[in-house]
């Protein structure tokens, strides 16, 4: 049986795609299916954590024992996290979050027309910067989906969002990223260690980062 090591811990993940509108029927995400975010969910539960499981649009059910906050939009993400944050101890950012969003949503379906002015876009709010610029005793994980030079961005993106530990997955790799029941990742630590897992299930993932963030809060609580 798995001890209970993170009991009055309160823990925020975050998953799922967000979904940006165009109009009444268009929107534009990405190909998250939330089985990684939602097995982190589930393995802080199991672990005794207080967890906050803020959610995109997925269609798998949450784990029993978390409190589910379901998003749509970036926008409605940031809000919900940031709502949450001040008392957080550990917060995983496993949501693929767009990076644009269309710079006006259309109240009526758009016809075909001519289709140059038709999808202007703007940058969503980087929820991830954002957590690690209020950042207090809370230990900030963030994932990297890279398809390329994985070291070079997830060792960017530490110091970048001032997170304490960068998960990196190459999204291209076979069993690896979107939609599998399985994932290949990498951990970085700010101290600089470098852990290279083999292939395995999104359950066994979750709990190599679970125990690394139960780490860190340690280090932190010293
Ligand atoms: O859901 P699954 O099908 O199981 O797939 C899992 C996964 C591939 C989605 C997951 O393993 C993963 O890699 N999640 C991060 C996806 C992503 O958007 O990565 P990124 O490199 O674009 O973003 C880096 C980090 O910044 C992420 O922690 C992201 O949540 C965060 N971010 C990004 C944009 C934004 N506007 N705000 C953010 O906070």
């Amino acid at each position: 049986g798995s001890k209970k090591v993170l009991k009055n811990k309160k823990v925020i993940v975050t998953a799922g795609p967000t979904r940006e509108k165009i109009d009444p029927v268009r929107y534009l995400t990405n190909h998250s299916s939330g089985k990684m975010g939602y097995a982190i969910a589930e393995e802080a539960a199991s672990l005794g954590a207080d967890v906050r499981l803020v959610s995109g649009p997925v269609s798998i059910d949450a784990p029993a024992g978390v409190q589910l906050i379901k998003v749509e939009s970036a926008e409605e993400m940031y809000q919900a996290v940031l709502s949450q944050y001040d008392d957080a101890d550990i917060v995983i950012k496993t949501a693929a979050v767009a990076d644009y969003k269309p710079k006006k949503v259309y109240k009526h379906k758009v016809k075909k027309k001519s289709g140059e002015e038709y999808l202007e876009l703007e940058r969503t709010k980087d929820i991830l910067f954002e957590l690690g610029k209020r950042k207090n005793k809370q230990v900030l994980i963030g994932f990297a989906a890279e398809t390329e030079k994985l070291d070079d961005y997830a060792i960017g993106k530490l110091e970048k969002k001032n997170a304490d530990m960068i998960v990196a997955n190459n999204v291209t790799a076979e069993g690896a990223g979107f939609g599998t029941d399985t994932n290949i990742v990498t951990l970085y630590k700010r101290n600089g260690s470098i852990d290279h897992l083999p292939l395995m299930s999104k359950h066994e993932v979750a709990a190599k980062i679970l125990d690394a963030a139960n780490r860190l809060l340690k280090d932190e609580q010293k």
